[in-house]
């Protein structure tokens, strides 16, 4: 069944409606569709560009289809070009004329870029709680860790202390801005475009702040060859999800390498990793492995949403229908990354003993030791000099800082006193990293009310 039958001769060639056909991937957003189609013919009735009459009958028509796609009763039919066509079908069959109406002062242009809008907003929406899940979650991580002391690294290498609660509180960082873009793009995008028409409004006397208002938006665009023709919103929602994926990978990244046998920072629980088939010492960390690998898809739908978009003149134009798979897709991939990980972020046990003793042998200490000189009046590049040969020495002799003795301190500078070891503890080089942003227990508490603040103040 075509909606635009009546200009043409010749029965469309099978190939070409598999090809044009959009119907097996927008029935995702059939619920949007048809909301958006209840709006319409609410305004229409409402204007007088229907009958009252006939506005009640599509009401009633679209509520029976969306009830009917719910439980199943209705199936979409292969036939049917596209979601728009379809429900329209549907209902004309349902209400008899009055459905032929429903299409009075819009196009599927208007329609599609609406239904895809409605459906970007509420996919924000869910994304938005499963941020919010992760962030509570890694919260609560932070919390519980506020003395848990690990190296912190520069290029993979053992660099200054840390704790666990700051290492979390960095990627809390990275996932609450992730979560904050996601609402920038949700108030910059809603507009509506419905009303928009195929490019250039309509002559009916549409309600356009009516309908805006009833579909939940601050008002409507104000461009319609924009409104039919911006995809914006999309390619926004897809670049804030790819550097949510990048966020993901890289502690994924981490977690498997805190899972191999040389960290042993991190035990994955049984749920979230794998055997193997031969070797039967295994215990993978597949799940965090696959979110790693899904950030392709999601970066992959970005460059070829920019890429669909990059010729395309005004107004709309077929090509745009290829927003849709590839936006599906890269959702759906993060809610299942987002959802997987905070799951496995939950049942994951941090191993302190082994944080702790790596930190104590990679001479994270060092920085703290030059300091230690400066205060009693060396000057640092001094300072850098002697705790250097000190570490070289350690190196020789496979000790840690906290290992030399006082007379082998007071050879390499007499300004060392017995002090120096309380000075260089893993603890107190931590304890001592006061500012606000800093490893500092006491620092690491004002910050951990901070994130707690923000999450309550729900949305951000
Ligand atoms: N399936 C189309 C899309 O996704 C709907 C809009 C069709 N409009 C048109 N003039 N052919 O973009």
């Amino acid at each position: 069944m075509k909606l635009w039958g009546g200009r043409f001769t010749k029965e469309e060639n099978q190939l070409v409606h598999n090809f044009n056909e959009s119907l097996s991937f927008d029935q995702k957003f059939y619920e949007q569709d048809i909301r958006g189609s209840l709006a319409h013919a609410a305004m229409l009735a409402r204007q007088g560009i229907i009958s009252e009459a006939d506005g009640a009958a599509m009401e009633a028509g679209l509520k029976g289809i969306l009830e009917d796609l719910r439980s199943g009763a209705l199936t979409f039919s292969s036939e049917y070009e596209d979601i728009h066509s379809f429900v329209e079908a549907a209902l004309t069959e349902r209400i008899g004329e009055a459905g032929k109406r429903l299409h009075t002062g819009r196009s599927r242009n208007d329609q599609v870029a609406l239904d895809m809008k409605l459906y970007c907003r509420d996919e924000i929406d869910q994304l938005d709680g499963l941020f919010l899940a992760l962030l509570q979650e890694l919260l609560k991580r932070m919390e519980e860790n506020l003395e848990t002391y690990m190296p912190g690294f520069t290029h993979l290498q053992k660099a200054q202390p840390v704790t666990l609660a700051h290492h979390l509180g960095a990627y809390f960082e990275m996932f609450y801005r992730d979560k904050q873009r996601l609402a920038d793009i949700r108030r910059r995008m809603n507009l509506c475009p419905l009303g928009a028409g195929a490019l250039a409004g309509t002559t009916y006397p549409l309600d356009r702040d009516y309908t805006a208002k009833q579909l939940g938006f601050d008002g409507p665009t104000l461009n319609s060859m924009d409104s039919v023709s911006d995809r914006d919103y999309v390619l926004e929602l897809l670049g804030a999800l790819s550097i949510a994926a990048m966020h993901l990978s890289r502690f994924c990244e981490e977690i498997i390498l805190w899972n191999s046998n040389e960290y042993r920072f991190v035990e994955l629980d049984d749920a979230y990793s794998t055997g193997s088939s031969i070797m039967p010492q295994k215990k993978n960390p597949d799940i965090a492995e696959l979110v790693r690998g899904k950030t392709g898809r999601v970066y992959g739908a970005l460059v070829s949403l920019l890429t669909v978009m990059k010729g395309i003149p005004l107004a709309y134009n077929k090509d745009m229908q290829e927003d849709k798979e590839l936006t599906f897709d890269a959702i759906d991939t993060m809610k299942g990354c987002l959802a997987l990980f905070t799951g496995m972020l939950s049942a994951i046990s941090f191993n302190r003993e082994a944080m702790e003793e790596s930190a104590k042998k990679g001479f994270t200490n060092a920085t703290d030791a030059a300091d230690y000189l400066v205060s009693r009046g060396v000057p640092f590049r001094d300072a850098h000099g002697i705790v250097g040969r000190l570490v070289l020495r350690c190196i020789e002799k496979n000790q840690a800082l906290d290992d030399l003795s006082l007379e082998e301190f007071k050879e390499a500078s007499p300004v060392f006193e017995a002090d120096i070891y309380e000075a260089i503890s893993l603890k107190s080089c931590v304890e001592k990293r006061v500012t606000i942003g800093a490893p500092g227990p006491e620092a690491m508490k004002q910050v951990i009310e901070i994130c707690r603040e923000r999450l309550e103040k729900q949305p951000q």
